[in-house]
């Protein structure tokens, strides 16, 4: 989500950092800093906003020569994106870059005001300096202060440390979110970035840092705690560094998935309960219905969760599309809690709604990807769904995290009004915790949807079906299809195929049916059977294979059938955009479409 680099050398270390926060800045742009290092002085620059606001503010500044530096570029998650959030945090004598969360930083904060620590901002990271500070002012030396930091430390942290302790070095550890070291082509260069990118041109030998590895570098030595690592060779072309070596953006969003849910469940599911920082139970209180209003994929997700609000929180949930819910003079009741689903945040028909909604006294909330866009500043509370900067046109991260959040947010609101007992709402916390999973992408699974692809090129059209939850599933599925391989696809109520529908069934139409084996099987197994006697070529999506298939993807049995949906979603990309590849459309900019519709 946020970007980190780093450098040791005689270069223009200020230039240096610069540029790859460049090359970073699509990770997150709420705020951007860098700490700089000499004999004499640590010098510390943060704009808010773009990138650009700090190499203007970098430009005013009379700068030194620098040997050492760090830096970083923002996506908010912890603390608003305000200049105090910024990284690089800074101690009495310690500046630190992170990427991930701290979860367990507010017993740390706690503790370490108690010793008479002074914070400034409200974030996460800055509670490893200040620790790292109390350790060394106990030991005086900065190696063991650091290990034992990092021992303390419990979440996600990607880390860049340095110290006026010693000059000399950067302490760096990574766990969870990416983190490359590179020995740079001038003699005693040492380089950091989270991303290939930054390192292209500068540096050929890299180690990616596993989960758990960290050391410290000076000019002259690379110290790893561990044997863990090994060193290989940096790609060459900065395009392919940009998408992580895939194909698509798409693709490599697609693949991220496991993470950025990670991301996004981090600090929310403790203890058994599900806790959200940016809203508490009044928002619930007098709540007799929820509203739910987006646009395409972010309808989809909503449409999703009204399942689970009924089903788990028990209580009404309404979804309208935004377009239509502009003019169709709603109704609209004080019991009512509004949300909208944005992934942009500035979808014109969501903001209009919401406007709707605000003027009409309503508690509103969104859930969106982009903090400080205009929906999360018009709402009374947002959530954000950290997903990272979406570049592929047609969504996919956005849509499993937003889900995610949703769920979790049915689950916060059961128990606030007592309405799920404990052993429902942790069987709901053990399956969440195991959704990052069930978005792993398989070698095996890819391959499959690569090999499928082929036959399906053809033919006068697609159903996706599916049932409860896994109707907005085909729904979104059909969406995905459309919109990069302009082939025409429906998703649909299995339960309603004969109401119509079926009318259409022939070898030419291609039924792609979701058969979850935890909800409703037999039910949409009578529905596939119908259309299979009607002579439809059917590829069924299922852990349990199915003798009328044509074609099977088989997903792993789980206990949970939102599992299925995870893993069933992440089947239903790779088969668009596998099919959108072989009929050689552009899969990060279909035509006709923008990523972000801001206007009516
Ligand atoms: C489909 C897609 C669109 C968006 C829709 C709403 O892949 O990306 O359907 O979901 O335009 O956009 P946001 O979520 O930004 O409001």
């Amino acid at each position: 989500m946020c970007g980190i680099v780093g450098y040791i050398g005689k270069q223009n270390t200020t230039k240096i950092l610069l540029d790859g926060l460049k090359e970073l800045e699509y990770r997150g742009y709420d705020s951007a800093g860098i700490a700089l290092l000499n004999k004499e002085k640590i010098d510390v620059f943060k704009a808010l906003g773009k990138l650009s606001n700090l190499e203007e503010k970098v430009q005013k500044a009379t700068l030194s020569e620098y040997s050492i530096g760090i830096g970083h570029t923002r996506w908010a998650t912890h603390g608003k994106p305000t200049e105090l959030n910024a990284h690089p945090h800074l101690g009495e004598f310690s500046y630190v870059v992170h990427n991930g969360i701290i979860e367990n930083y507010k017993e740390i904060k706690d503790e370490l005001i108690q010793k008479g620590h002074k914070f400034v901002s409200q974030t996460d990271t800055e509670v490893i300096v200040h620790l790292f500070e109390n350790y060394y002012n106990l030991c005086n030396d900065e190696d063991k202060a650091f290990k034992q930091t990092i021992e303390r430390l419990e979440g996600a942290f990607s880390i860049l440390l340095i110290t006026k302790a010693n000059i000399e070095k950067i302490f760096f550890f990574k766990h969870g979110s990416p983190l490359i070291i590179a020995r740079g082509n001038e003699e005693g260069e040492v380089l950091f970035a989270s991303s290939d990118a930054p390192l292209i041109g500068l540096a050929n030998d890299v180690v990616y840092l596993e989960d758990g590895v960290g050391g410290i570098a000076t000019a002259s030595n690379i110290e790893f705690f561990s044997d863990n690592y090994s060193w290989s060779t940096l790609p060459t072309s900065k395009q392919f560094a940009q998408k992580d070596g895939f194909r698509f953006f798409m693709e490599k969003e697609i693949y991220e998935q496991s993470n950025v849910v990670s991301d996004c469940m981090l600090g929310r599911i403790q203890d058994e309960e599900i806790l959200f920082d940016e809203i508490d139970s009044s928002i619930i209180e007098g709540i007799n219905e929820i509203k739910i209003c987006a646009c395409g994929t972010s309808y989809h997700a909503g449409l999703t969760a009204s399942y689970l609000f009924e089903r788990l929180a028990k209580v009404r949930c309404n979804v309208v599309i935004a377009s239509e819910f502009r003019y169709k003079e709603p109704l609209l009741t004080k019991d009512t809690l509004f949300i909208v689903i944005s992934q942009s945040g500035e979808t014109a028909d969501t903001l209009e709604a919401l406007k709707m909604a605000k003027n009409a006294g309503l508690k509103t909330l969104v859930v969106c990807n982009v903090d400080n866009s205009s929906m999360t500043r018009l709402a009374d509370h947002t959530i954000l769904t950290r997903a990272g900067i979406e570049k592929g046109v047609a969504s996919t991260k956005a849509f499993s995290t937003q889900t995610v959040v949703l769920w979790m947010l049915s689950l916060y609101f059961a128990k606030q009004n007592d309405k799920i007992s404990k052993e429902t709402l942790q069987k709901e916390i053990h399956a969440l915790r195991e959704v990052p999973k069930s978005l792993i992408v398989s070698d095996k699974m890819h391959e499959k949807t690569k090999r499928l692809s082929k036959r399906y090129l053809h033919g006068h059209g697609f159903f996706f079906i599916g049932r409860d939850v896994f109707f907005p599933l085909a729904l979104e599925g059909a969406l995905k299809l459309k919109e990069i391989s302009y082939l025409h696809a429906e998703g649909y109520p299995a339960g309603e195929m004969k109401h119509g529908p079926i009318a259409l069934a022939d070898p030419e139409l291609f039924t792609i049916a979701l058969m979850p084996e935890n909800l409703l099987y037999d039910k949409i197994k009578s529905n596939v059977e119908e259309l299979s006697a009607r002579d439809s070529t059917i590829c069924t999506i299922s852990p349990l294979e199915f003798e009328l298939s044509d074609d099977f993807i088989k997903t792993q049995k789980t206990d949970h059938y939102m599992l299925e949906f995870f893993e069933m979603l992440v089947v239903l990309q790779l088969l668009s955009m596998e099919i959108s590849v072989r009929l050689g459309n552009d899969v990060d900019m279909p035509r006709n479409l923008a990523k972000s519709v801001t206007v009516e």
